[in-house]
């Protein structure tokens, strides 16, 4: 670990992460949450590969996991993190210390449980964490959130803090219904950031169209919400094959459907509509989220 964390130091002095916690006004990192209001429906290895396919196109991804205490992240990438964030308190760590990297140089931290203490900390442990937090903005470009299943406050709080949401759903009616539970409770906090929409698991084009349009349509009509459509990722066993291995599907199949799907999506992610102009960066995040929960 220690070379692990010698390694990050490194980075960070070659990759412009500063050593004081300066924050920039005009914050960098597009700070996204990726959820689904039912659970299994693919966020978790959605997440990683839209990760690794965004660092192929030379952006630094920072991913954290959001499902408190499942280590989903860690599972699909095959490789563990060792700190959470209220670690930052002891021992003189640092950013560079408690972040992991995973193949292609994206970065990764267990959010977890810890993030709930923050509450509790007094305003200086509070500001040193924020600080050191904040100085992803000046490395990641996407900040990927990963949450758990359902919609209760935990994962709400980094739905509303987000600078943008992703909805992932498959094409069950079940699975639909809880991304269109999702939609309502979102705006029910009178959230602003863009929603998109992806559809995992399709067998066809004209099945993910048929829920790309009813949720749409719903959401727009009885909640008066717009959602985009970010895409859709075919059913495939190889998604299967890559979480048995523990190497992400990006890797250990490049050349498969799904990972050409996920490849468009984070494409989309880069030049397709709505892309956030100005992301308020993980500053921005922190202090929405602190002042939710
Ligand atoms: N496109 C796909 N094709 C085939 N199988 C898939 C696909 N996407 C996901 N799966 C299967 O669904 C399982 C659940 O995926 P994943 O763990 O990413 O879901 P999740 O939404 O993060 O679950 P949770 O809500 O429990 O966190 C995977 O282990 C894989 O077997
Ligand atoms: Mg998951």
């Amino acid at each position: 670990m220690s070379d692990q964390a010698e390694k990050l130091r490194q980075m960070t002095l070659h990759s412009s992460i500063p050593t004081s916690p300066i924050i920039k006004q005009s914050a960098k990192s597009r700070v996204i949450t990726v959820t689904s209001g039912k659970g299994g429906v693919g966020k978790t290895n959605f997440t990683v590969n839209l990760a690794l396919a965004l660092a192929a196109l030379n952006k630094k991804v920072l991913v954290i996991d959001a499902d408190l205490g499942m280590a989903n992240v860690e599972v699909v990438l095959g490789c563990s993190a060792t700190y959470t964030i209220l670690n930052l308190l002891e021992d003189g760590l640092k950013i560079a210390d408690i972040a992991t990297e995973g193949p292609r140089g994206i970065k990764f931290m267990a959010g977890g449980s810890g993030i709930y203490h923050l509450a509790n900390l007094s305003d200086a442990h509070l500001n040193h964490i924020i600080g050191q937090i904040s100085l992803f903005d000046n490395w990641a470009d996407f900040i990927l959130i990963d949450t758990g299943a359902g919609i209760s406050r935990n994962v709400l709080n980094f739905v509303v803090a987000a600078d943008e949401v992703i909805i992932i759903t498959t094409p069950e009616p079940t699975a639909i219904t809880d991304a269109y539970a999702m939609v309502k409770a979102y705006a029910g906090q009178k959230g602003t950031a863009p929603l998109k929409l992806v559809i995992n698991r399709i067998v066809d084009r004209d099945e993910g169209q048929m829920v790309v349009d009813k949720l749409m349509r719903v959401s727009q009509r009885f909640l008066n919400v717009a959602i985009d459509h970010l895409g859709y990722v075919y059913e495939d066993r190889n998604m299967v094959k890559a979480v048995k291995s523990q190497i992400p599907l990006l890797i250990s199949f490049p050349e498969a459907i799904s990972s050409r799907c996920i490849e468009d999506i984070a494409q989309q992610i880069l030049h397709g509509k709505n892309v956030q102009q100005r992301p308020r960066g993980m500053k921005g995040f922190f202090y929405k989220f602190l002042e939710y929960m």
